[in-house]
Formats: structure tokens, C-alpha cells, sequence
């Protein structure tokens, strides 16, 4: 079922768990998502776009994804990655995402307020929650760009920053970057534990994709609610096709159904971990 409302991520702190928001690019990795979730009957969520938009189009990404959220016989929330465009948001409430995420961490800090606050008041009126963002997390979404965590965010602006825009939960940078890199990147624990005591929504960590698992079952413990992961996802739907073209297959179905099972095997491991359920 659709999961509406940012229930989604507080009744999983309520039950110790996070929740994970899966990148989706395709129909594959969409109904990727949702077997994982089934199998497991835990929540999840599928973030489509917004630069997953360049490749399939953002009307037929976001009808996939929305249909295969209802279908689900578990929570599945449909949420608006990195959108920096209050007009594509726009266009997303419209179609029927429970989430967007407005990042404006490229801003200086009162210019990233005033565009966070601004998105905040117009999904409301749509009773559709907001996630923004403090502190630019380095690294490229959809491709490992072998990254370095750059400027961390601080508590006490992250507090401010929460206060004044009024989100409804909170990505900031505490050491992780997207994608792969060559060293393993790792969290700030104390840095990531003074930011969650200091604001009062539900905190997002990016760039999980790398954590090894007792590191992501750690964030959850440290009050993480949602845990954004693309690059292993990505990697498992590349390889099974890799090895499928390799061994001379043209029998697309059957392609396509090794990369979803490949994929659907990330995920369940991801959303057992979070649930610290392994
Ligand atoms: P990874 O690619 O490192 O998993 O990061 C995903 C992410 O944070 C999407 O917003």
C-alpha cells in the first residue's frame, strides 16, 4: 500500500528500525523494491528522480513506481530524491508522491531556509512531507565518483535550520558520500548523535551504499530513521546483466528477472540490517 504521512519514518524509530529508500531507475529495480519489502513485510521506500528522471522520463518512472507502491502488501512510500527545482516537486506532488526532498545544500546557509521553507509550506497544503537538507554531501547520485566527505554539518545550525523551515526530516553530512569509493568512507558517530538530540524530526542518511553491515545496523541504533541506498543496488542490477549478456542470453524476460532477483537480494539485506533483524 502507498504510505502516506511522515508516520513512515517516526513509527520506525518508535520500533528501533530505519527505513530504506531505494533508488529506482527502471521497472526492475521498482519491482525490485517491493518484492524486498514483502519478503521481509517490512516498510520501504522507493525514491524515483530526481536525476533517475534523465533516463526514463519522470511521468513513467513515477506511474511504475506509484502503482507498484498500491500494489504492495506492505508500507512503500514514493519519495522525490535531490530535487533542487521547486516546480519539478511540484509536479510530483501533483502525481502523487508521499515525499519529496527539496536539497538546497548548495545554498548558503539563509538562502538554503528561505527555498526549504517555501517547498515546505506548499507539500503541506498537499499533505505531503518534506525532507531538506544541511551540509552538501560530496559524490556524484548515480555514478562512484571515488568522493570525500567535505564540510560535516553542525548541530546547533542544524537545530536552526529545522526550526526555521520547518521539514519534517533532516539530511545533513556526517561523513558519508554518495556512491563507492576506493577507501571505505564512515560515519561520525558522535557528530550524527548530536545532530539527532538536537533537532526533533526524523534524521536521513545518504549514502549508505559502502557501510559495511554492523556500521549501518549502528546508524539505525544511533537514532537514523531513513537510509538512502543506490550505488549496491545499482551494482547488483549491472553485474546480473553483465553476466546474463555474458553467457549469450536474448531472452529479455528472463534478463530482466535476474536483475530484479539480483536487486531484491541487496535490498532484503539492507531492510533486515536496519530492522536489526540480520
Ligand atoms: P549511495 O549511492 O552511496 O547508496 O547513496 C544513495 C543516496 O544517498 C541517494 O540519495
Amino acid at each position: 500500500m502507498l504510505a502516506k504521512g511522515i508516520e513512515l519514518l517516526t513509527d520506525a524509530r518508535t520500533e528501533g528500525r530505519a527505513v530504506p529508500a531505494f533508488t529506482t531507475y527502471t521497472l526492475e529495480s521498482t519491482r525490485a523494491i517491493c518484492e524486498a519489502a514483502e519478503r521481509t513485510g517490512l516498510p520501504a521506500m522507493i525514491a524515483a528522480g530526481s536525476s533517475s528522471f534523465r533516463g526514463a522520463g519522470r511521468e513513467g518512472l513515477a506511474a511504475a513506481a506509484l502503482a507498484a507502491a498500491e500494489a504492495a502488501r506492505v508500507p512503500v512510500g514514493v519519495h522525490l530524491d535531490h530535487s533542487t527545482d521547486p516546480d519539478e516537486i511540484a509536479a510530483c506532488i501533483e502525481l502523487g508522491y508521499t515525499s519529496v526532498m527539496i536539497d538546497g545544500s548548495r545554498l548558503p546557509f539563509d538562502e538554503n531556509v528561505e527555498l526549504t521553507r517555501a517547498v515546505v509550506e506548499r507539500a503541506h497544503a498537499h499533505g505531503v512531507w518534506v525532507e531538506g537538507e544541511l551540509g552538501g554531501l560530496a559524490g556524484d547520485e548515480d555514478s562512484s565518483s571515488d568522493a570525500v566527505a567535505g564540510d560535516l554539518t553542525d548541530p546547533r545550525q542544524a537545530a536552526e535550520f529545522v526550526d526555521r523551515t520547518g521539514v519534517d526530516a533532516l539530511a545533513a553530512a556526517v561523513g558519508t558520500v554518495h556512491g563507492f569509493t576506493a577507501v571505505p568512507v564512515h560515519v561520525d558517530f558522535e557528530r550524527l548523535r548530536a545532530i539527532v538530540a538536537a533537532v526533533d524530526v526524523p534524521f536521513v542518511l545518504h549514502g549508505a551504499s559502502g557501510l559495511d553491515d554492523d556500521e549501518l545496523a549502528a546508524t539505525a541504533a544511533a537514532g537514523v530513521a531513513k537510509v538512502n541506498v543506490n550505488a549496491e543496488l545499482r551494482r547488483a542490477y549491472l553485474e546480473a546483466l553483465r553476466d546474463a549478456l555474458d553467457g549469450g542470453g536474448d531472452d529479455v524476460p528472463r534478463l530482466q528477472g535476474r536483475a530484479i532477483a539480483a536487486m531484491a537480494d541487496v535490498a532484503e539485506a539492507k531492510l533486515r540490517v536496519l530492522a536489526g533483524r540480520r
